[in-house]
């Protein structure tokens, strides 16, 4: 298969003198870097050349919300992983190899070796996040998990993960949005600690604090009416991210990745915030390695709310799709549909799957328990107000005193904000996406720089809210805390315009001033050539 891939690209390379570009082929289990003892367990059995047939006689499976369950399913989810726990290393199933498996597929374990426009062969690293991976690849890994554990309970039939639905900021007991109990107390079962809890968890998790899906480095006293307001910001997070900020396709999945192609490009809205956020403010920032487990990807799915999490970004995703307004829908590029991965199923047998199975929920018989999305109505911009009202008179000086970006140079942002303009193309493409596009961010800061997007704002700072109407976008926080140390981490960042300005009745402007603002103390951030672009999915 390598063998192919490398001859079809020489003719790619040979005719077009560009970087050959195909789907991923499925990793190679047994070649594998281990710097970071992420290597999975080597396999010795046949992988079948045939992809991975789902079982269509499993009943349908519902994920319940965590914060729902009752007892007798708390105490089956506690036994499943102990049972997992008390796999032997030797297994490729037990809870270390998971974790293992999770690390590998995002920490240059597995190497690809590629034609580069220079026409050198060069080994480049393989990683399923900060791109249109990331949806399909979890799935399939929460699936198999999913599989393991009923296997191990001798439940083939009815267990489903759990979801942890921190979307749902209702103040009504149980609290969705808090970490859930049987995670959250070590001594749940009261007998044994518990096999949901995790040592390595921030203080700020401490039951009941609230998630912040807004800022993840710091959780100051949770008084009553701090956490009213993190409520409002949670769904206004939820609500720009998912339905403004990801009207269309390549938004919401993020850029593409083939062979050939950097890592890391550019993460969807899903992937960077809220995902990103909730796997900071669990993890400890006090840790010996700091935002461990679940801040830092190698370190991540040893916590078990790891997959509870996961399947509640896997929910979302279903919920994107059925979402009004824009073109929501999963992507259908080929490169995208036959790019494969390995798995270990519940027999402990690698098997081949490829992403064009993923995207019909229908295949995995699982659907997810019907909880209220409620970020949908009260994040909106209808239930938001303007923080900076101006004229339309006001609007065109605002766009006259505003400098545009440097498309030459990078410029140096190291102040809390930075506000700059960008001429829309004079044409309207109509039934076409418009985008705003900041290429070459370099986000790379020791705390992981993070960035909320304000349009005509140019006051906007620190302090100001994100439920403003004029909010637009949020994107960083994980930087190298994330462990996201790629050899080239200068990602593009997209914000969806024509959407949002449509929404505020804002669409006849010649500019857009656009003002970015680092979330906690400033650090050194580098851009250049914001640009608006059309995309047509
Ligand atoms: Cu593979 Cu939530 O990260």
């Amino acid at each position: 298969m390598m063998m192919l891939v490398v001859i079809m690209s020489l003719a790619v390379f040979a005719c077009k003198g560009l970087v050959q570009a195909l789907p991923f082929p499925a990793p190679n289990f047994n070649n594998c870097n281990n710097y970071q003892g992420c290597c999975p367990v080597p396999y010795n059995g046949t992988i079948s050349e045939k992809l991975y047939v789902f079982d269509r006689k499993l009943p349908l499976r519902t994920r319940p919300a965590a914060h729902l369950l009752d007892d007798a399913y708390i105490a089956k989810y506690q036994r499943a992983y102990r049972l997992l726990r008390a796999l032997p290393d030797s297994d490729p199933r037990s809870w270390k190899n998971q974790a293992k498996l999770h690390c590998a597929y995002c920490n240059a374990a597995f190497n690809f070796d590629v034609l580069t426009s220079s026409g050198r062969n060069s080994t480049m690293r393989f990683e399923v996040h900060f791109g249109w991976m990331f949806l399909p690849w979890h799935r399939f890994f929460l699936y198999f998990h999913e599989r393991i554990l009923a296997k191990l309970l001798g439940d083939d039939d009815t267990f489903a993960l759990p979801f942890w639905n921190w979307d749902n900021q209702s103040p009504d007991p149980p609290l969705a949005n808090a970490i859930p109990l049987a995670f959250a107390n070590p001594m749940y079962d009261k007998k044994v600690q518990s096999s949901l809890y995790d040592e390595r968890r921030s203080r700020c998790t401490k039951w009941p604090n609230l998630v912040d899906l807004q800022n993840a480095l710091e959780c100051a006293n949770q008084t009553l009416e701090l956490q009213t307001t993190l409520r409002q910001w949670n769904n206004r997070l939820m609500y720009t991210q998912l339905v403004t900020a990801a009207p269309i396709s390549r938004l919401f999945f993020g850029e593409s990745y083939k062979l050939g192609s950097a890592p890391g490009r550019g993460a969807g809205t899903l992937e960077v915030s809220p995902h990103g956020n909730v796997h900071l403010w669990t993890g400890n920032p006090n840790a010996t390695i700091p935002f461990s487990d679940m801040g830092i990807l190698q370190y991540a799915a040893l916590d078990p709310i790891f997959y509870a999490h996961h399947a509640n970004i896997d929910r979302l995703w279903e919920v994107w799709k059925s979402l009004p307004g824009g073109n929501r829908k999963d992507l259908s590029q080929a490169d995208y549909l036959n790019t494969q991965f390995l798995f270990y199923d519940e027999n402990a047998a690698l098997v081949k799957v490829q992403i064009s199975q993923a995207l019909n929920i229908n295949n995995f018989r699982y659907n997810y328990e019907g909880v209220p999305n409620s970020w949908i109505h009260e994040g909106s911009d209808a239930a938001s107000a303007p923080c900076f009202p101006a004229s339309t008179s006001e609007i065109n000086e605002m766009i006259l005193n505003t400098p545009p970006l440097s498309t030459k140079n990078f410029t140096t942002f190291a102040n809390s904000s930075i506000t700059f303009r960008v001429r829309r193309p004079v044409e309207k493409q109509l039934h076409r996406q418009e985008v705003l596009v900041i290429r070459s961010l370099k986000l790379e800061g020791p705390n992981g720089p993070a960035l909320n997007a304000f349009l005509y704002f140019p006051t906007a700072n620190l302090t100001t809210p994100i439920t403003c109407i004029e909010f637009f976008g949020k994107t960083g926080g994980f930087g190298v805390v994330f462990g996201f140390d790629l050899p080239d981490s200068k990602m593009e960042w997209r914000l969806a315009l024509g959407y949002k300005l449509q929404s505020l009745g804002m669409d006849q402007f010649s500019h857009v001033v656009v003002t970015l603002v680092q979330l906690g103390l400033p650090q050194i951030i580098q851009l250049k050539n914001a640009q608006i672009v059309y995309f047509d999915e």
